[in-house]
């Protein structure tokens, strides 16, 4: 059966999204999970942008042994020798290197001729081919470039030594008809198109990325580039996991596979989401809230008379469990920890001892514990942020009342290891513990987006909260979890703000 390669840019593309800040252990522990999602490619990141990114993807290509890992770089010598230090400790490096060809990034970005640009791409992949096996060359804006110039410079840089050659949809302004015709076209007039791997990467502006990707797939590209949730540069990028169920149900059909190991969908997703703080649409396929919820009576009933009538595959597909957890408030250490293993967590005896303390108090306060739940306890500890000079919440407290001005109070750990305690006031409880928070990390905050949703149903469910800001003028987003939504609103605040301090400590790190 005809394999296509799933490369995934969740870290380079999808980091580049609005507000997003993983850090380097928050990176490593996506790309372990996308190797157990069977990604055939990991592009950890842009290695020359940033001492951060260089860190991260040394730290992925030094770790994953079951995907091949990549870094992104411009056709330029600097960014080609930072990704070659970076990479050179992998299984098997691999290069992707990108240069604009369409007449208007050519024109006013790049201030290039088309010769210019032809000639660059060639010395850039001929350079790459010095040190690199595998070297992908994009197209930057591919789609809006001139398909006479496209067969030309491929020409060059297939002859120059490039491996993987790449036409991205940029902008997402593709419709699958048009995009599947352009990799038929340039099938039949690309001199060695046989020797080189197609590959397509459609970003989602008209939300027709996912689309447009299986139609190249049906023109003859063998690897398709996307991004977990379809997250990415403005509306996004394809969303794998649709892509590798739609190829599976639709095996009759397509008759390909990808090599996704499809019960680690649910889980990669929500690790996803957890960590980079970006809510996934409930409606979103595959992996939304709702995506296996039958709300009309009609359709409960065909549901329950047989439940093909109105779903196509199941939940358990993706890795979600239905089933009830049988873990409970007398369960004990042991069986915990085979349910930590059976979801795949790999913790240490400390954590694994703080989790199950943590459980414990959650049982005593919550009805049913769901896997939804514990997904939450695990990935929490899995990273690892104990030497890192953080903020850590220790208590908040909230005076409300109809007929008061509501007073918050919280006590912290600050950076420096010293326990504080600072109290303000705001019109609303939320309001109230955000203004003592700004006076705690002591910088100037405006919130941008802030949402809290519950994490699984009934009244007694975890309240998750979500909060968009921007610090002392750069924009963060934090992400927690906790069964109050004010203490899980706090927790979210200090989540974004020690993503600053994270991220500052990398580059002082980087500058000694
Ligand atoms: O969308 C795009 O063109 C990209 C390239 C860098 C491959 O992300
Ligand atoms: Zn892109």
């Amino acid at each position: 059966m005809r394999k296509i390669d799933i490369f995934d840019t969740t870290l380079r593309d999808g980091e580049q999204s609005a507000g997003i800040n993983l850090n380097t252990a928050e990176k490593l522990e996506i790309a372990r999970q996308l190797e157990r999602f069977g990604a055939t490619i990991i592009e950890a990141g842009f290695p020359a942008s940033s001492p951060g990114d260089f860190e991260a993807v040394q730290r992925i290509a030094n770790t994953v042994k079951n995907s091949t890992v990549t870094g992104l770089a411009r056709a330029m010598k600097h960014d080609i020798d930072r990704s070659w230090e970076a990479l050179r400790g992998a299984e098997q490096p691999h290069l992707h290197v990108f240069l604009a060809t369409s007449p208007i990034h050519m024109e006013y970005k790049l201030q290039k001729t088309p010769d210019q640009v032809v000639e660059a791409a060639v010395e850039a992949v001929k350079y790459a081919r010095k040190f690199f096996p595998l070297v992908q060359w994009s197209a930057e804006d591919g789609f809006r470039s001139d398909r006479e110039f496209l067969v030309r410079i491929i020409n060059e840089v297939i002859k120059a030594g490039a491996t993987t050659i790449n036409i991205p949809d940029t902008v997402g302004y593709a419709t699958p008809h048009e995009y599947g015709d352009l990799f038929r076209y340039l099938k039949e007039n690309v001199t060695g198109v046989e020797k080189v791997k197609l590959s397509a990467h459609c970003h989602d502006d008209l939300g027709m990325a996912v689309a447009n990707s299986i139609a190249a797939i049906e023109n003859g590209a063998d690897q398709v580039e996307g991004t977990i949730n379809g997250i990415g540069e403005r509306a996004g990028n394809a969303a794998l996991e649709e892509i590798a169920v739609a190829l599976h149900i639709r095996k009759d059909f397509y008759n390909l596979e990808t090599g996704v190991n499809l019960k680690e969908i649910k889980r990669t997703s929500q690790l996803v989401s957890q960590l980079t703080g970006v809510v996934i649409q409930p409606n979103k396929a595959v992996v939304g809230k709702n995506a296996f919820a039958h709300e009309s009576g009609i359709h409960q009933d065909g549901y329950l008379k047989n439940r093909e009538t109105y779903e196509i595959f199941t939940p358990e597909l993706i890795g979600e469990t239905t089933a009830p957890l049988a873990l409970g408030k007398h369960s004990g250490r042991a069986a915990f920890k085979d349910r930590a293993i059976s979801m795949g967590f790999d913790l240490s005896e400390e954590k694994l001892n703080e989790a199950f303390m943590e459980f414990k108090k959650l049982a005593d306060r919550k009805k049913e514990i769901t896997e939804d739940d514990l997904y939450v306890l695990f990935t929490e500890r899995q990273i690892d942020y104990s030497d890192m000079p953080i903020y850590k919440l220790e208590n908040v407290q909230v005076q409300y009342g109809t007929a008061n001005v509501p007073t918050a109070t919280v006590t912290a750990v600050v950076p420096n290891g010293v326990t504080e305690t600072v109290a303000s006031t705001g019109s609303g409880s939320v309001e109230a513990i955000f203004n003592t928070l700004e006076k705690l990390v002591n910088g100037k905050v405006h919130i941008l987006d802030y949402r809290v949703t519950s994490i699984g149903k009934g009244r007694d469910a975890l309240g998750d909260a979500v909060i968009n800001l921007s610090f002392n003028g750069e924009t963060f987003t934090g992400r927690d979890v906790a069964q109050d939504v004010l203490e899980a609103s706090a927790k979210a605040y200090l989540n974004a703000i020690n993503r600053k301090l994270i991220k500052d400590r990398v580059l002082a790190a980087e500058t000694v």
